[in-house]
Order: structure tokens, then C-alpha cells, then sequence
């Protein structure tokens, strides 16, 4: 199946069957396909938490305005915010490029001068919605990958961030949730996956710019 024919099968499918569960080997295809995405930076500035206990999944729903699919999902992924300072980021990922590609920190000097520059440069909060911009890069490419492999994925932002922090141990952990992925496999009664899918036309997406903008 092409990609195209993929991302239209693809939907946010609202009634998992809770009998079908995701093999290991697809759950990790999905984390390496969220942990390929492209980063601003490669800086990565988020984690992904898997999840797959059931009374967990079950107490989460109750806290997700008791959203099905996170109860009926073989796994819930949870994507989280790193609110480390931006230091703390550059630093992670150039003692990585160091490990991965052999070279001198010495040699990145310039690079994390660029980087410091950049993310020093934003106050909290805007680095915070920098960081969750590359979060949800993270969920798309899963999204496409999901689809690829045929395998169901229901992004929702309808959840407590306070209650997912507190249940999932994350307070003191600088991790906040910002987005969660329900992944599983449609129920036959799924009802939504049978309607055709609503985009806007091609033409009121695109807008093609042909000639340079003159000066005014
Ligand atoms: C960031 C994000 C958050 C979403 N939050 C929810 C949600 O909380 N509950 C829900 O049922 N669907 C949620 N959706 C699913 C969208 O409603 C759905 O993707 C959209 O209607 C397009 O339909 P399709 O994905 O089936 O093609 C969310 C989608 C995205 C991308």
C-alpha cells in the first residue's frame, strides 16, 4: 500500500478492540519511528512514555474525560515535555553526538554556542511551547509510521495534566505530559474508521505563489 493509501486508512479510531494487543517488536518499531523524528536542533527535548498495564490505562481513562480508546488500547503512549533549561538540553545531545559520531567536544564548541544562543534566548514558557512544537513532530512521524505498519493510533489532547503528572510519577522528573497516543487495533464496530475522511479541498489548502513578491 502506498503511503497516500496509508495515511487514508489511517484514523483517530474511537473504539479500540480491547482483545488485540500490539507485538513488542511493532511497539518498538513505533518508538524508533517517534525517536527518528526530526527535532529543531536534534535536541529532543521530550521523552515518550509507554504504557500497557491495564489498571493504569483504566485509572488514566477516568482522567481523560473517559476517552475509550485509553482504556482500550493494547498501549498508551504519553508524549513529555523536558522542562530542563536549555543548557542542560544542548549538553545531553552534544555528549551524544560525541558517543555516536566519535568526534572532540572541542570540535562542537561552535555548534553549542549556536545552540545555547538559541534556546538562551527563550524565556521559560516560550521554550516550553518550543518543546512541545518538537513533541508533536515526534507524534506525527508515529502517526505516518503507525498507518505504514496498519496499526491504529488515536492522538488526544483531551487528558489532566496534573492527574497523568501524579500517576505517572512524574512530578520532581521535569516531565510534563503534553499529548498521548492510543495504539491498538479498530474494532469491527468501529464506526468512525467507515466514514469518509474530511479535509479541506485541495485548493482551499494550497496556495501556490508563482511570480516574487514585489517590493511595495
Ligand atoms: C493533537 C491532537 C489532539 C487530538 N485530541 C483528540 C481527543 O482528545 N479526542 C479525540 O477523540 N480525538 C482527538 N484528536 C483526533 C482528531 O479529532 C482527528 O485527528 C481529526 O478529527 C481528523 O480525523 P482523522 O485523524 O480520523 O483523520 C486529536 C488529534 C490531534 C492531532
Amino acid at each position: 500500500m502506498s503511503i497516500i493509501d496509508s495515511l487514508k486508512w489511517r484514523a483517530a479510531i474511537k473504539q479500540f478492540d480491547p482483545t488485540k494487543k500490539v507485538s513488542e517488536g511493532d511497539i518498538e518499531k513505533l518508538i524508533e519511528a517517534a525517536n527518528l523524528a526530526a527535532t529543531s536542533g536534534g535536541l529532543q527535548p521530550f521523552k515518550l512514555l509507554v504504557i500497557k498495564d491495564e489498571e493504569l490505562k483504566q485509572k488514566l481513562q477516568a482522567v481523560s474525560y473517559n476517552q475509550a480508546p485509553v482504556g482500550d488500547s493494547s498501549h498508551l503512549f504519553v508524549f513529555a515535555i523536558q522542562t530542563d533549561p536549555g543548557i542542560n538540553l544542548v549538553d545531553a545531545y552534544l555528549n551524544r553526538v560525541v558517543e555516536v559520531r566519535g568526534v572532540e567536544m572541542s570540535s562542537l564548541e561552535g555548534y553549542r554556542q549556536s545552540l545555547n544562543g538559541y534556546i538562551g534566548s527563550l524565556d521559560e514558557a516560550s521554550r516550553l511551547t518550543w518543546a512541545t512544537k518538537q513533541a508533536y513532530i515526534s507524534l506525527g512521524t508515529l502517526l505516518s509510521a503507525a498507518a505504514d505498519l496498519k496499526i491504529d493510533a488515536t492522538p488526544m489532547e483531551g487528558f489532566d495534566t496534573a492527574q497523568y503528572q501524579e500517576m505517572l510519577g512524574l512530578k520532581g522528573q521535569r516531565l510534563v505530559p503534553v499529548v498521548i497516543t492510543a495504539v491498538g487495533y479498530r474494532s469491527n464496530e468501529d464506526v468512525y474508521s467507515a466514514m469518509p475522511k474530511v479535509r479541506k479541498k485541495r485548493n482551499d489548502f494550497v496556495v501556490e505563489i508563482n511570480t516574487s513578491l514585489q517590493p511595495s
